[in-house]
């Protein structure tokens, strides 16, 4: 089953075409990954995809349903949500409170409904702290529930996020380069909890950097260069794929 179909996605800013006619779908189930030099416009698509931006042209449907042009929080509550390829944690709440905030996003009630003091809002928070523990812990950040975001390592943050992702309860995650600036150990780590995530029947689509990661763990690889989708396949086959090669003998730096 098709999870995610994107359908000839074009954006421009100005005369700058920062993503030029993509097609490419998502199976459900599976671990897809997006790779491309630096400006090929990969962040661009992750923010079509998830309705932070309208595209010029094309569409796209998730879970069988167009979302083309559908805000943010509409398609959140669909189950399709992404991360940033810069932390984008609250700062002044602790590691708990920011994954709270993911649960509230999904809660069906919203944030103000779990502020009244009745006695369902009070059951409804005390399940939303028990599942924002257990995503701690599922992450591996089990035990610092109570630090503030920012006494976290920047692996740690790393973590946070992708747990208050999950507490909006998608279907679909995207992760814009989640492992940069992790070191080896964090890289494994991370690979392990997203492997872990697709067992949890959430499907993954991964903008990534590190290409050994996305050779060990993608089911599909595209690659998209200048805004084109240039190559899509197995891991091993898009790594013998003659654009893609040149691309890297090129000199150009796959990230
Ligand atoms: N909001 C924007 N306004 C103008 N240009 C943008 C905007 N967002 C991205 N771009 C440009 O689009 C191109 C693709 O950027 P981006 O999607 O961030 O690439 P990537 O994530 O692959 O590194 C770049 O040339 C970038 O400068
Ligand atoms: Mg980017």
């Amino acid at each position: 089953m098709k999870i995610l179909e994107v359908n000839h996605l074009t954006k421009t800013f100005g005369g700058l075409t920062a993503v030029n006619d993509v097609t490419f779908s998502i199976e459900a189930g599976e671990i897809s990954a997006i790779i491309g030099p630096n400006g090929a416009g990969k962040t661009t698509l992750f923010n079509l995809i998830s309705g932070f931006l309208e595209p010029t042209t094309g569409s796209v449907t998730f879970d069988g349903e167009a979302i083309t042009g559908v805000p943010v929080a509409t398609v959140a509550a669909k189950g399709l949500v992404r991360t940033f390829q810069l932390v984008q944690l609250f700062p002044d709440l602790t590691a708990l409170g920011n994954v709270r905030v993911g649960s509230h996003l999904q809660s069906r009630g919203g944030v103000w409904s779990a502020l009244l003091r009745n006695k369902r809002s009070r059951e409804q928070a005390v399940a939303i702290d028990a599942n924002a523990r257990e995503l701690l812990a599922f992450v591996g950040l089990g035990g610092r529930d109570n630090m503030g975001a920012t006494e976290l390592t920047y692996g740690q943050q790393r973590l946070l996020e992708v747990a208050r992702a999950l507490a909006t309860k998608p279907k679909l995650l995207l992760l814009d380069e989640p492992a940069a600036g992790l070191n080896r150990e964090e890289t494994e780590h991370l690979a392990h909890v997203i492997g872990e995530i697709v067992k949890r029947g959430i499907s993954v689509l991964i903008i990534e950097h590190d290409m050994s990661l996305v050779m060990k763990i993608a089911a599909k690889v595209i690659v998209i260069d200048f805004g084109k989708k240039i190559a899509e396949g197995k891991p091993e086959e898009v790594q013998q794929d003659a654009g893609v090669l040149d691309a890297y003998l090129g000199g150009v730096e796959y990230a």
